[in-house]
């Protein structure tokens, strides 16, 4: 495995220990060599210290004593040279063959966590120098383009170097197994199925929010925003695992042909919904923190967009009518992804409200992070006299089975890429697809500079502005309990 961006952030902090946790669980192969590409100038010997040094940061504590990550370090190689240097690539070729000990090194496994801006030109320099041999496979981080004209591009020249079986165009929201487990809960049950669509179902809200800043990532962040670096990916892979039809074989082409109907499915944005259901914010300082425009490396004029919060639509039988609310924003009150699927209200109320309390809608909670669960709230009759019917829930947690590993989903990922399979891996049409939904949002902001931005204090739920567009649907954001410690706080606030 070639590692292009070796010294950088994702490597140390979700490679790494992806890898290390594959290591120690046998799951690698024998001999496996990891060798580090970077412009950084460390030798074999002190990319392992530095990597060992990491570790104890990113690597779960109680894997620290012993000699297993040490043993791990040694299969650590480093190789100092330019990717966007074609030149420098004739060293590379020369490391693979001493590594391998072949004339002819191919099964390599290339993994670009670099900056997006050499996403284009390591696979041609590999194609120059003859390293896209045919059992080759290259792993490319999101995000996947820059626009919909770039990612064409890319396209282009991935299909140039490489046949698309070898790509794999990696979004690690599919590698969490609560997102996998959507399918599942879907499509292994007889009772949801029947229920999930326009004819009982209101509408659906989903929500990636994080109570962080852009850290040390004020240069890459100010190139891309909130739109690239979730939404595009990350957030319509679960509006697309929420909205897709039941494959009918479970392989990586049924299932990648279902999530791209879902796309191509997207009601296209009309000069309404570009004005009025998009709302994008920017995190302004509160007393102790600072705002975006006040981070390392942002402009002091950025209008860069750290919240974003969009109204859509699908247009397709199951889904007609019935709204996705997506919303994702850095700096809020907590770190939850979680998707709310909200059914329709009984036709007729036969109960009044007593005692405080009013029937309500049932609400389907799937947890993706923290607190990994799923919850089904449904009313209830208070025990006592008369008929106060009361929101009560039934939940499932994943700590009752021993919780998550932790990093389990670029694990997940590597592993299924190190076997050849693609079904958690975005394929080229589905690139193509999600960015022609989403390229008229950025020629909106381009061409009318002046689209409001909305600014929101850091630690709040993002601009007001967002809830206006809520309630157009007379509904409000889910807004889950700031301190999310214990699974019986799925509450609103
Ligand atoms: C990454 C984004 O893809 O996903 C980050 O680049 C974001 O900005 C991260 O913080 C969120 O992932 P997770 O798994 O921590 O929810």
């Amino acid at each position: 495995m070639i590692i292009f961006g070796a010294s950088g952030d994702l490597t140390k902090r979700k490679l790494i220990p992806a890898l290390y946790n594959l290591y120690k669980d046998n799951r690698l192969p024998e001999g496996f060599a990891v060798l580090g590409i970077g412009r950084t100038g460390y030798r074999d010997d002190t990319y392992r210290t530095y990597i060992r040094t990491e570790m104890e940061r990113f690597v779960a504590s109680e894997e620290h004593a012993g000699g297993r990550m040490t043993d791990f370090c040694n299969h650590l190689y480093y190789l100092s040279l330019n990717p966007a240097e074609a030149a420098d690539y004739g060293n590379l070729d020369a490391r693979l063959r001493e590594l391998t000990g072949e004339q002819e090194p191919d099964g390599m496994l290339y993994y670009l966590a670099t900056p997006p801006s050499l996403y284009g030109v390591i696979p041609l320099h590999l194609k120059t120098a003859r390293l896209n041999r045919p059992h080759t496979r290259i792993i490319v981080e999101k995000p996947f383009g820059y626009d919909l004209e770039s990612a064409r591009e890319l396209n282009r020249i991935y299909a140039s170097v490489f046949e698309e079986h070898q790509i794999y165009r990696i979004d690690h929201f599919l590698g969490k197994e609560t997102a996998q487990n959507i399918l599942a809960f879907r499509f292994a049950n007889g009772i949801f199925e029947p229920l999930w669509n326009r004819n009982y179902i209101d509408y659906v809200e989903i929500t990636a929010v994080e109570n962080l800043g852009i850290e040390q990532r004020g240069g890459f962040y100010e190139g891309t925003g909130a739109l690239r670096d979730m939404v595009q990916n990350h957030l319509i892979q679960l509006v697309a695992l929420t909205a897709m039809e039941p494959p009918a074989v479970f392989n990586a082409d049924n299932f990648r042909n279902e999530v791209v109907k879902v796309y191509e499915s997207l009601s296209p944005l009309t000069e309404e919904d570009l004005n009025e259901h998009i709302v994008r914010g920017q995190y302004t300082a509160s007393a102790t923190k600072p705002g975006y425009r006040e981070e390392k490396n942002v402009a002091s004029d950025s209008r860069t967009e750290t919240y974003i919060a969009m109204k859509i639509g699908i247009d397709n039988w199951r889904w007609s009518g019935v709204p996705f609310y997506i919303r994702t924003g850095k700096q809020m009150p907590t770190k939850v992804t979680e998707i709310v699927v909200h059914f329709r209200e009984t036709p007729h109320q036969m109960f009044r409200c007593e005692g405080g309390h009013c029937p309500r809608a049932n609400k389907l909670i799937l947890r993706l992070q923290p607190n990994e669960g799923i919850v089904l709230k449904f009313g209830m009759k208070v025990p006592g006299p008369g008929f106060d019917v009361k929101q009560v829930m039934m939940d499932f947690s994943y700590s009752d089975l021993g919780g998550l590993p932790a990093g389990d989903a670029y694990a997940r990922l590597i592993e299924d890429c190190i076997q050849g399979d693609q079904t958690l891996f975005t394929r080229s049409d589905a690139v193509d697809a999600s960015w022609r939904f989403f390229n008229p949002v950025l020629k909106y902001w381009q061409e009318h500079p002046d689209a409001p931005l909305y600014g929101y204090p850091v630690g709040t739920w993002g601009p007001l502005e967002s809830e206006a567009m809520m309630r157009e649907h007379g509904a409000e954001w889910t807004n889950p309990c700031k301190n999310l410690t214990n699974t019986d706080e799925y509450c609103e606030l």
